[in-house]
């Protein structure tokens, strides 16, 4: 990839992500509803059963989904982001944990803010296709594990090609259904747009999702063998478990019930450092 795509990348993801922090745990309800949040957490407390090292480094921590489950399993962490203002309510949340030491906040790119190796756990969840160049992020968490540790990597969508059909054909029809109950905010929305534009932007800023979630749009997806190669060339065990994605949206409450244990979308990658 070239320079210039890495730059738009980082540079649309600290855009939206300034944007959104405010609002960020409300709006994103395929990661914060209780059934994603009970299967995250079981399956983070069984990746963390082995630990050579208290210290955790959660890559990409935004408002603290991971870096608080962390902190909860007795972790001492550090938890990397690019933006400033989703680092802004981690702190707001944690202040104690933050004069205690128990967690130190760095914004920026993970090879600039200068982390020493040694870690026990480091987990990015939702974040890897965030990242421009994620094979050389990947192997620079490699190289930060204590030998006996795991990066865990979580929420990444499987190529839709990959996903079972009669799933995948009715969640497009509930999502028809969707779209057609919202047909009057749409409507209300082009007319605000249309006729007051200046409104308009103010009310939703134009944000680049196409380019700040770089890896899920245009066909593009993260690519669990070219992780798989990496691991194994650095030496690491390779993990890949599959799962069905709860939603959060009400056709979620529908259809996992129903596909949820035979059905997938979603990935986690747990590699692991030999002792
Ligand atoms: C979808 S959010 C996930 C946040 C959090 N892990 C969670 O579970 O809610 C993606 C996060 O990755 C951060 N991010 C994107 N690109 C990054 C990069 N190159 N380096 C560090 N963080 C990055 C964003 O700022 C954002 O906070």
């Amino acid at each position: 990839m070239d320079q210039q795509t890495q730059s738009k990348i980082i540079q649309a993801n600290v855009d939206t992500h300034q944007l959104e922090a405010p609002i960020y745990e409300a709006i994103h309800y395929e990661i914060f509803n209780p059934t994603e949040q009970k299967r995250l957490h079981a399956a983070l407390t069984e990746a963390a059963k082995s630990r050579p090292s208290l210290r955790a480094l959660d890559l990409g921590c935004g408002t603290g989904n991971m870096t608080e489950k962390l902190l909860a399993l007795g972790f001492i962490v550090d938890a990397v982001d690019l933006s400033k203002e989703m680092i802004e309510v981690l702190r707001s949340k944690r202040k104690s944990d933050i004069e205690s030491g128990r967690l130190k906040t760095h914004v920026g790119l993970l090879e600039h803010v200068g982390l020493e190796p040694g870690y026990g756990l480091i987990t990015s969840y939702s974040v890897i296709h965030h990242l421009p160049d994620y094979l050389t992020t990947i192997h620079q968490c490699i190289r930060l594990l204590a030998p006996g540790g795991a990066y865990y990597i979580d929420h990444e969508s499987l190529d839709p090609t990959r996903q079972n059909p009669l799933y995948r054909a009715l969640y497009t029809l509930f999502g028809t259904l969707h779209a057609v109950l919202r047909f009057p905010y749409l409507v209300w929305r082009k007319i605000l747009k249309t006729g007051f534009p200046t409104v308009y932007k103010k009310l939703r800023p134009n944000i680049n999702y196409d380019m700040s979630d770089y890896w899920v749009h245009e066909g593009r997806s993260v690519n669990a063998e070219a992780i798989r190669a990496l691991a194994l060339k650095d030496g690491c065990e390779f993990q890949h478990t599959l799962y069905l994605s709860h939603g959060g949206r009400w056709m979620d409450y529908v259809l996992h019930p129903l596909f949820g244990s035979w059905c997938v979308n979603t990935q986690v990658m747990v590699i692991r450092k030999p002792l």
